[in-house]
């Protein structure tokens, strides 16, 4: 194939000299004349391994060609890639000038050239970004139409400096977002024989999927970085103690509690967590993100609470009190906090859930539940169908089906999933996910 790279930074340079070893035609357009004229000579403007080798090879097959005209990017390419920066603005937003500027010139190239490559956007940018920036730059730029004249997708990057070609070799994943289905076929072929998990996404998602990624990398290190030094502060070594951690895929390193969903509760985590940030701040021992995990917790159950509340309800069902399904136990449960800030407001409570019998509580679950609502007994109901009086429905547990959603639905009640119900249609009107 014949492919433009705008951009010959870190994630250009490596992708074109991968390319050219794979056999196809690069052209690497660049707006610093100095990377151009090295990249002409078969040279590497970024220092990274095997790139060198891979660049001057391809330099002397000839597949490999410089430019710093947009024009030669596009004349007759298959697909044009864009890798330029998208660093942040003083405010600590995304600046998209240069991803702009590249979408202008790719734009008015494409009718100069009489081309209508692919245009793969590389640089990661925010959600929204390509339906609402690079799109319609491409559009204006050409007087052509996104979808019927050529087709625009993101195709996010997730190689690491240090070992860029191998990562680029060896991706974890595939990831097309397309605005229209198939756009990204000319894209996949480059991957044919390649092992990675591809995924055909929507724009929006693909974006996403970069962010999350970058954000969980983040957050990983700050959570090791936190509990290494709590663990030192006591006289452990934190090494072997993250040996074990990272042993557990079953609990630890797996998709559990990965789920977007609810509030955290139940008679550990809160109480364990707030022992270990109290002994960490008596230690001295500076924790922020920990810290944060309880006040990002409190934000879940206060968004949640202003969101039923601007429904204006005057009677709110709940499918589940407990902290999770099956189980009486009630101690720090979001449910009871957030059934406690509905009855606040003046919202009447109807409250399902069969584990929950109030003879049969005991000890600190009791004392907590009695403290927390007191007339429990008067919001409890014994079935499903005594909801049917509510406003709004809040389904707590994964204990109703998806008939049953489209039931109360098909009524004109509002639901809320909290649990993400199996099989609940996209379209549903009158259903809201907690995060979908
Ligand atoms: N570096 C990484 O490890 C990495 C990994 C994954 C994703 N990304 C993302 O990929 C994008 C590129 O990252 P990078 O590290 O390669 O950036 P970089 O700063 O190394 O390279 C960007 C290149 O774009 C060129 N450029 C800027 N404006 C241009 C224009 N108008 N025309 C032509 N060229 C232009 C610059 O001269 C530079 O050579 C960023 O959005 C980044 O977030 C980077």
């Amino acid at each position: 194939m014949r492919i433009g790279i705008f951009g010959m930074g870190y994630v250009g340079v490596v992708s074109a000299a991968c390319l050219v070893r794979d056999g196809h035609h690069v052209v690497g357009v660049d707006a610093v004349a100095s990377k151009v004229a090295d990249l002409a000579k078969g040279h590497t403007p970024v220092q990274e391994p095997k790139v060198a080798e891979l660049l001057a090879e391809g330099h002397r097959s000839s597949r490999l060609v410089a430019s710093t005209q947009p024009a030669d990017g596009v004349a007759q390419a298959d697909m044009v890639w864009i890798c330029v920066g998208t660093p942040s603005t003083y405010e600590a937003g995304v600046d998209l000038a240069n991803v702009t500027t590249v979408a202008t010139q790719i734009g008015r190239s494409m009718v100069e050239t009489n081309s209508r490559p692919l245009v793969v956007l590389r640089s990661t940018v925010l959600p929204g970004t390509m339906q609402t920036v690079v799109t319609p730059a491409l559009e204006e730029a050409s007087g052509l139409r996104a979808g019927k004249d050529f087709h625009a997708v993101f195709h996010p990057e997730f190689l690491r400096e240090a070992t860029a070609v191998e990562d680029f070799d060896n991706p974890p994943k595939i990831v097309v977002g397309e605005r229209d289905r198939g756009a990204g076929d000319v894209l996949l072929r480059l991957y044919e024989g390649c092992e990675a998990p591809q995924f055909r996404l929507t724009l929006g998602e693909a974006e996403m999927v970069k962010y999350c990624d970058n954000l969980f990398h983040a957050l990983k290190i700050t959570f090791a970085n936190e509990a290494g030094l709590i663990a030192r502060s006591a006289g452990i070594d934190a090494r072997r103690v993250a040996e074990v951690f990272c042993a557990d895929r079953k609990l630890n390193i797996s998709p559990r509690y990965l789920r977007p969903g609810f509030a955290y509760g139940g008679s550990c985590l809160p109480k364990d967590l707030r022992a270990i940030l109290r002994h960490a701040t008596i230690q001295a021992v500076p924790v922020p993100m920990l810290h944060g995990i309880l006040e990002s917790n409190k934000a879940q159950i206060e968004s949640l609470v202003n969101r039923v509340c601007a429904y204006e309800p005057k009677t709110v069902g709940m499918v589940g009190l407990a902290f999770k399904a099956n189980t009486d136990d009630m101690r720090e449960s979001p449910y009871v906090e957030v059934a406690k800030r509905l009855i606040g407001e003046g919202v009447r409570l109807l409250i399902y859930d069969p584990a929950v019998q109030v003879d049969n509580l005991i000890g600190a679950n009791k004392a907590m539940v009695e403290k927390a609502l007191k007339h429990l007994r008067k919001l409890l109901v014994k079935s499903l169908s005594a909801l049917d009086k509510s406003d709004l429905i809040l389904i707590n547990h994964a204990s109703v089906d998806a008939d049953q959603v489209s039931r109360w639905t098909g009524m004109g009640i509002h639901v809320v999933d909290l649990a993400d119900i199996p099989g609940v249609a996209a379209d549903l009107t009158e259903y809201e996910g907690i995060a979908w």
